[in-house]
């Protein structure tokens, strides 16, 4: 109950008077009238409150004290009060019979309920009963009026109430500068305060700014304002007026400090959020302009843009629910957050993959075989793989009802839908050209990546997004690029991935060409799955061996191997020259090329397994030509065997010619090897000299070669004495092995007989055959074993014009692959032994008198 009527300040008495419509309208005249001294008969009808003049006290007198629960009645003011207790209720019910005045007393223990008489305060003000209020619950609420102060002297009746023989104390009111000055400052103060704060009502900060007398200004305001109890009773019990004047401005002071650093750290707070909200609330006014001119805003309308790409593009469910999630964050984030842009670029991606987009193939098997040789001449092995891939399509396709119905039984395994091919073989045979051929073959779509160099996983399956700048990687880079799904997508140069600290690459890549895996490729950057199922993989690859054996295993090789010297004529005349005329502005009636020409530009000019040379030399001719036209000097240019060095030069290459002159020597024989560029004919050069350090190799031997080479030499060791070479031959001369031709590294077994060969020539000193090359391995027993890359080895033979080879028996089935022509025109010696190799290797003895190291080498023998 509102009986406690803690020190109040005036907000809290405004804040009563509000609850109470009709005891506001009685206590505001009232207040006014002390306020504005008005003097007399109190002109309130309130029939309970009994009327008459204040009656003067006498200086000693016995009177009623009302103690008060933490509040100061002042003289001159009028305060509410509310009186709860039984006893207070009959003491101001006797006191209204009587004279109405009371003593009011603060209690220095507010807290307690009823307190004694030595709980209460020595001075206190007498004051009289204005208007009276009986609230329904039971309480009073009185409206008294401070007249005098007092001192209690004695406590003459404790029961029903307390009465006390009290002395009125006069005020000290000087009128000094002092007093004017600090009341002047006391009005300022109150004034500042009452500016700050709100709930003063204006009127009544007026009236008690106009009080003159300094006394009745101490109290007025001091009963308005919020002050501690001690304070407040203080300033009652000062008796100068300008002590109270001092004590009320010093508390108005601190107050009004303590409201204006309230205020300031108020203020910056506000402007500290206001500052923040202020680019909310302009884009919010953005946006309500914008939505009252019937436009969006650009956030809105970005989203409203990506919900609708979403909505098209066809994504799965998965695909589908991660860009609706992602969408509403972006929607939530501020447009200017850094995630904003991170989150659209992620739904730029997503949206504009190729889900649903598909080519429907051209399965029309007669057509494609035409588009095929259309492209490239020869090829035929991997042209009819290509057929046969379209011809399962086809039948896939339309028997499609019959065939899942009649499905086997094992679920688990994927319909492999996509076909990973791997074209292996030297550079410039057409691998790359022809993945863009089947792919117009079957009217798909075509898309090439090169691995060449790459070393990280990354750049296979992208970075994840909490990289900065995060991307997808190569592979559905590729995708968006093209733009459908079953693309034909060439995986260009897989032997050349890197493998270092980076990661794996080829782990990344195996999961792309698994067909168990593809068809839920999850790219590091996407994180949701994309189905490469319907996507025709094409590798192609230089050096099988260099491509990781899982890899491998999951691809269809596909050989394309090197051209002959014909194979070279006819796709010269079929496609280079065309195109070569064509690129270099001429017409085709201006420049012809004999085929004895392109022959020789083929061999004289050019040493390679593919024809990317060839085309270079033939545009190199075409531009030489295209120059004599612009220039007038000619009209048409025809090229043959005799003009060619004109348009090029000296040949670079002269054929048998140029390998009869190195192994005109005793210890030099012609071996075979393979290379990634398709094959190579390799020099092998065997010295003697005196001395006992043995056996030397050089020319950065691989170690297979290097024990291949030691074989060979404990091989001709123990067949000396077949060869008429001295027991002590061996102590007493050393012998260096030498593979020139580059600082290629060589390895491998298959230059086996040829070094036996070479070493058996030196020491008999009979020369090898220039015609003939040769390839195997040769066991310490002198058996030959066969050998890899038999193709290549005899078409590299072919290009550099041997026309005899000595082969392992057991590799005579790998001639079928060879070009019909290269099988005619060339003799194959098929042996088991390496004395069979010495036998049709070896001339008859020959003398060079031009030859140094062979005289060297027989002088020291
Ligand atoms: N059989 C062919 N018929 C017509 N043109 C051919 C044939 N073989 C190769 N070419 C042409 O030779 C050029 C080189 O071919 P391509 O670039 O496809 O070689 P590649 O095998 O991919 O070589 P690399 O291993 O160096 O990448 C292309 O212009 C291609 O059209
Ligand atoms: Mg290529």
């Amino acid at each position: 109950m509102p009986a406690s009527r803690w020190h109040m300040g005036w907000e809290d008495i405004m804040h009563w008077l509000e609850e109470d419509a009709a005891w506001q309208e009685a206590i505001m005249p009232f207040l006014h009238r002390i306020l504005n001294r008005t003097k007399g008969e109190d002109q309130d009808n309130a029939s309970e409150t009994p009327q008459g003049p204040e009656p003067q006290a006498p200086e000693i007198l016995e009177i009623p004290i009302l103690p008060l629960r933490g509040t100061v009645v002042y003289p001159q003011t009028g305060t509410p009060l509310t009186v709860g207790l039984p006893r207070s209720i009959r003491l101001v019910d006797d006191v209204l019979a009587n004279d109405r005045r009371l003593g009011l007393v603060a209690s220095k223990k507010p807290e307690l309920e009823d307190p004694a008489p030595e709980d209460l305060y020595d001075i206190g003000t007498i004051a009289s009963i204005h208007r009276l209020f009986r609230a329904p619950d039971g309480t009073v609420r009185l409206l008294v009026q401070g007249q005098q102060r007092m001192r209690v002297l004695e406590y003459i009746q404790t029961e029903p109430y307390f009465v006390a023989r009290v002395e009125v104390i006069p005020e000290a009111t000087e009128h000094s500068l002092e007093t004017e000055a600090l009341a002047r400052n006391v009005r300022e103060q109150f004034q500042a305060i009452a500016e700050m704060v709100a709930s003063i009502p204006k009127e009544l900060v007026a009236s008690v700014l106009a009080l003159e007398d300094p006394l009745q200004l101490v109290y007025t305001i001091a009963n308005f304002q919020r002050m501690s109890l001690e304070d407040a009773q203080e300033i009652l019990a000062l008796d100068s007026v300008t002590e109270k004047l001092h004590k009320l401005l010093a508390i108005l002071t601190h107050e009004a400090e303590v409201l204006e650093l309230g205020q300031k750290i108020q203020d910056k707070a506000r402007s500290e959020i206001e500052k923040m909200q202020r680019e909310y609330f302009l884009r919010e006014q953005m946006k309500a302009i914008q939505s009252e001119l019937g436009e969006d805003d650009e956030q809105s309308a970005e989203i409203k843009t990506l919900r609708r790409k979403i909505e098209a593009a066809g994504m799965p469910e998965e695909a589908k629910e991660q860009a609706l999630h992602e969408l509403e964050r972006l929607a939530r984030l501020p447009i200017a957050a850094a995630e904003y842009g991170v989150i659209r670029t992620y739904l730029d991606w997503l949206t504009s993959l190729p889900w649903s987009e598909i080519t429907a193939d051209d399965l029309d098997l007669a057509r494609a075989q035409e588009v095929l040789d259309k492209d490239h001449y020869g090829l035929e092995e991997v042209k009819e793989r290509i057929l046969e891939y379209l011809a399962v399509r086809k039948m896939r396709q339309e028997r499609r009802e019959a065939l899942e119905a009649r499905a086997p039984e094992d679920a688990i395994r994927h319909d492999r839908e996509g076909a990973i091919l791997c074209f292996v073989g030297p550079p410039g045979v057409g691998k790359t050209s022809l993945g863009r051929s089947i792919a117009r073959a079957m009217g798909r779509k075509f898309v090439r990546i090169s691995l060449g160099g790459v070393r990280d996983e990354a750049e296979i399956r992208g970075h994840r997004r909490t990289y900065i700048g995060a991307m997808p990687g190569r592979i559905i880079q590729a995708l968006r690029r093209v733009g459908t799904r079953n693309p034909v997508f060439m995986l260009d140069e897989i032997d050349k991935l890197v493998f270092d600290f980076h990661g794996d690459p080829a782990s990344a890549l195996l999961e792309v060409l698994d067909p168990e895996q593809n068809t839920e490729f999850r790219d590091h950057y996407l994180e949701v799955a994309f189905d490469l199922s319907q996507v025709l993989f094409i590798t192609t690859a230089n050096d099988l061996d260099n491509i990781p054996a899982p890899l491998r295993d999951r691809m269809e090789i596909i050989p394309v191997s090197g051209y002959t010297e014909n194979e070279k004529v006819e796709i010269a005349k079929g496609y280079l020259v065309p195109r070569q005329i064509h690129e270099n502005g001429l017409f085709p009636e201006e420049i012809t090329f004999t085929d004895e020409a392109l022959h020789t530009i083929a061999r004289a000019y050019t040493r390679e397994a593919g024809v990317r040379n060839l085309e270079r030399q033939i545009g190199k001719v075409c531009r030489k030509v295209a120059r004599q036209i612009a220039e007038g000097k000619t009209t048409h240019a025809q090229i043959t065997a005799d003009n060619l060095s004109d348009y090029l030069g000296r040949p670079r290459y002269y054929g048998l010619e140029e390998v009869a002159h190195r192994v005109a020597i005793p210890g030099v024989a012609i071996g075979l090897a393979w290379t990634p560029a398709g094959g190579d004919i390799l020099f092998v050069e065997a010295t003697k000299m005196p001395g006992s350090k043995g056996f030397t190799l050089t020319g950065s031997l691989g170690e297979v070669m290097q024990e291949s080479a030691q074989a060979a030499l404990s091989y001709v060791r123990s067949r000396a004495a077949q060869w008429g070479i001295p027991e002590d031959f061996f102590e007493k001369t050393d012998i260096h092995l030498h593979v020139p031709a580059g600082a290629q590294p060589k390895d491998g077994p298959s230059a086996g007989i040829t070094m036996a060969t070479a070493l058996v020539s030196l020491l008999t000193e009979q020369p090898v055959k220039p015609e003939i090359g040769m390839t195997g391995e040769i066991t310490l027993r002198g058996q030959v074993l066969p050998v890899g890359g038999i193709k290549e080895k005899i078409l590299a033979a072919h290009r550099a014009g041997l026309t005899t080879i000595i082969l392992p028996q057991r590799n005579q089935a790998d001639l079928e692959d060879l070009p019909e022509q290269v099988r005619e025109t060339m003799r194959f010696i098929f042996v088991t032994t390496a004395d069979e190799v010495i036998q049709a290797a070896l001339a008859a003895p020959s003398q060079h008198p031009d030859d140094e190291n062979a005289q060297g080498a027989k002088r020291h023998a």
